[in-house]
């Protein structure tokens, strides 16, 4: 069936919940206030949104991901979910009689590909006929008590599983605004004071009625959104590698990967100019932390002025760049609170990872600025948002360099199936580096800091005790 004439608008306007209203309404009314919130999640475990699908409605919550393009969700019982959707209850569901699989080395999903009415009751977007996945076994997909049911992947045609026709949310909003690109925002919050929840906004943007003036960086490729990373520097010493190597294969912005994931070289130097800055400082700090991404704990909170800022540079224009600046609290991050882990109340997780999928630059980066995917314009545009960690933005600077020779110059790379996995399992691997964490820390506890270190005093100064 073709895509549009499977397309069955509903306006659903009266359907707006009113609170949801009243927040839009603010935000568009008072830009100064707090930032309005649609999108939830457990730090992690990445930003969920609220979702009606079929008819009745079942009512789901969705992983905000702009590093996919299906629609997917839980289909049958498993032990990871509350819920999941039951299609035969829904009167306007149709099956493509097709299967649809995404498989990655820990785990898969597999299900039923069809189409059914989709509605987001926080977004300004109308009720929608989009292809969805109807997730039927899955392996290391969910995450358990992370309440979301399913995915929501916003990126382009390219990448969608089984093949480039199946009909994404965002398209099917796109053929209602007359093949209108649409553009939306996201604006991560991350939690506030470290707590166990965190908060965003997700927008669906009218076209023109964008409130805060922006820096933009163009997407270069349009499958993932793909950018170009020309620059990063620890504090003020800046990564000496050629430019290409930061974009090999690619850099994309991704908001289901928690971490900042950087290609193995790129990470070494990262990672080497970090601890050369930490002893600079006399921060005895253990490998284990920067290069296995272990979890630690300490009995006071870290004293954020011992870790320098990392700086990210995309390209703006041909000649030009702007400058993402991440603060200590951007890349590492609490990551348990105080009820779960009774005793050491400051456990920590270094969010910069090495990749061999080139960079991501996942929630860690996201969080702390506005930005807005603008697909007509073929831009990521930045702002710094009201809320979140603190961040900078700053440029546009000129440069020298020869923006074209930073990209990676194989062709479009052919999407295999396992092209796309990839970055499931970045997300994945990312969240449950968390949980293993978790463990890591409690065995730490358990035969470390417990036993060989009664309460006070130790030989790390970020553990400085009262
Ligand atoms: C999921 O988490 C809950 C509560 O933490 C626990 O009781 C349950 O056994 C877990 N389920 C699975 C399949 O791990
Ligand atoms: C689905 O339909 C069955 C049979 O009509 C009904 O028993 C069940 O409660 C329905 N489930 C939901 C979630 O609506
Ligand atoms: C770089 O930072 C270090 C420590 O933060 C400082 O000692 C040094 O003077 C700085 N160098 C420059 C060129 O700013
Ligand atoms: C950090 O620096 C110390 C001292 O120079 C060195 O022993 C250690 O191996 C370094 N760690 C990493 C991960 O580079
Ligand atoms: C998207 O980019 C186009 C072209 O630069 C511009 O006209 C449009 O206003 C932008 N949309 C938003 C929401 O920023
Ligand atoms: C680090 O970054 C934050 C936010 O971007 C900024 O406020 C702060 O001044 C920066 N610190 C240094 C030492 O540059």
């Amino acid at each position: 069936m073709h895509c549009s004439e499977a397309l069955n608008i509903h306006w659903r306007a009266s359907v707006i919940q009113p609170i949801w209203l009243l927040a839009l309404l603010c935000i568009h009314a008072f830009p100064s206030l707090e930032v309005a919130t649609n999108l939830m999640g457990k730090p992690g475990e990445g930003y969920y949104i609220e979702v009606e699908i079929g008819s009745p409605p079942q009512t789901f919550n969705v992983l905000v991901d702009t590093g996919s393009t299906n629609f997917a969700i839980a289909g049958a019982l498993d032990p990871n979910v509350e819920t999941y959707f039951i299609s035969l209850n829904s009167s306007t569901y149709t099956s493509h009689q097709k299967k649809v699989s995404v498989l990655y080395t820990q785990g898969f999903w597999d299900g039923e590909l069809g189409n059914d009415m989709v509605y987001f009751p926080s977004l300004l977007a109308p009720q929608v006929r989009c292809d969805i996945a109807v997730i039927k076994t899955s392996h290391n997909f969910y995450m358990n008590g992370s309440q979301w049911q399913g995915i929501l992947g916003l990126a382009y045609p390219v990448i969608a599983r089984p093949d480039h026709g199946v009909v994404s949310w965002l398209q099917a909003i796109q053929h209602l605004k007359n093949h209108q690109s649409v553009a939306f925002a996201l604006e991560l919050c991350g939690s506030q004071d470290g707590g166990n929840r965190q908060t965003g906004l997700f927008e669906i943007l009218e076209t023109g009625i964008e409130r805060t003036e922006l820096w933009t960086s163009p997407i270069v490729r349009e499958w993932f959104y793909e950018l170009l990373l020309l620059g990063i520097s620890i504090g003020n010493q800046t990564i000496d590698l050629p430019c290409r190597k930061f974009n090999t294969d690619k850099t994309i912005l991704d908001s289901g990967t928690t971490s900042l994931m950087l290609p193995t070289e790129v990470f070494s130097m990262v990672v080497k100019l970090l601890n050369s800055s930490l002893m600079d400082l006399s921060v005895p700090i253990s490998s284990d932390f920067l290069v296995l991404q272990k979890m630690y704990c300490w009995n006071d909170p870290v004293d954020w002025a011992h870790f320098p800022n990392i700086s990210l540079s995309l390209a703006h224009f041909d000649n030009s760049y702007i400058v993402l600046e991440l603060s200590p609290q951007s890349y590492i991050r609490k990551v348990s609170d105080d009820s779960e882990l009774p005793g050491a109340q400051h456990c920590y997780k270094f969010f910069i990872e090495s990749s061999k999928t080139g960079t991501v630059l996942g929630v860690v980066v996201m969080e702390g600025f506005r930005i807005v995917f603008n697909q007509s314009g073929k831009t990521i545009g930045f702002a710094e948002s009201i809320c979140g960690p603190a961040v900078s933005l700053s440029g546009p600077f000129e440069t020298e360099t020869d923006i074209k020779s930073c990209m990676n110059p194989t062709p479009l790379p052919s999407v295999s199936p396992l092209t796309v996995a990839a970055y499931v399992i970045a997300a994945l691997t990312s969240m449950y580096g968390v949980l293993m964490g978790y463990v890591t820390c409690h065995w730490l506890w358990e035969t470390y800091v417990k036993h060989k270190l009664p309460r006070s005093s130790s030989e790390t100064s970020i553990l400085n005790s009262n």
